[in-house]
């Protein structure tokens, strides 16, 4: 068993990033309660503490299984692809998105005068954020819960569910890959500046990050995903 209880929070959320999502359900502070003893947090708020390790015993799984190699996403089962869309890119936005703002902020109020791009910079991340936040609201409230339901029970209700909001979760798609080519464009390739600080430096390293990372995530969607689901409509 990778997580123990006699693990604190923090080493569980270091080892495993996706926990933060599990820890999360079960109203877990691993924030400021991040020394705190799994055995202990679980017994205070009456938690099963072997539901709790076993599920992130699950996830951690999965992310390991799919997390590295060259997964054949095509055949894999399709509840698996979900948990590791959820895993490896959710939780990446989930995590990064208020940093990144952070950042654009503050280079924008240091570098702003000298650096006027860095307005538009600003302007296209926090665009790009809101957006994404809504639409990962919808995929984790609507879609996948829907294909969850619908592997478990068969029931085409579910199917269609999921299969009706892919045209607007591919228009959302369009709209994040145009700010990302955007946001590419006016920081001149993430070209840091001489004169530029080493937040100059994090905030261009991060947006190059959540590009790559919300590319592949944008390609397992509309490529794989939603093209199984078709698939099984038919
Ligand atoms: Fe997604
Ligand atoms: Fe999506």
């Amino acid at each position: 068993m990778k997580f123990q209880k006699e693990m604190t929070l923090g080493e569980i959320v270091s080892t495993f990033p996706g926990s933060e999502k599990i820890l999360k359900e079960y109203d877990i502070d691993y924030c400021c309660g991040g020394h705190r003893v799994v055995r202990e947090v679980t017994s205070e708020q009456n938690i099963d503490v072997n539901d709790l390790l076993s599920k992130l015993e699950a996830a951690y799984e999965v992310v390991m299984k799919y997390g590295e190699e060259k997964v054949d996403w095509v055949h894999a089962p399709i509840d698996h692809l979900v948990e590791h869309i959820l895993q490896a890119h959710h939780a990446f936005l989930h995590s990064n998105l208020g940093y990144i703002s952070e950042l654009t902020t503050k280079i924008l109020r240091v570098h702003g005068e000298h650096h006027p791009e860095l307005l538009e910079v600003f302007q296209t991340f926090h665009q790009l954020k809101m957006e994404l936040e809504a639409h990962l609201i919808k995929e984790e409230t609507v879609q996948y819960p829907a294909i969850k339901k619908y592997i478990e029970t068969n029931n085409l209700g579910d199917l269609n569910k999921a299969v009706k909001v892919i045209d607007e979760l591919e228009n959302e798609h369009t709209f994040a890959g145009d700010c990302l080519k955007q946001l590419r464009k006016i920081s001149g390739n993430y070209e840091v500046p001489a004169d530029g600080c080493s937040t100059f430096l994090k905030t261009y390293e991060m947006l190059e990050l959540l590009e790559s990372n919300t590319f592949t995530h944008i390609h397992l969607e509309n490529n794989i995903l939603f093209g199984r689901l078709k698939e099984l409509k038919q």
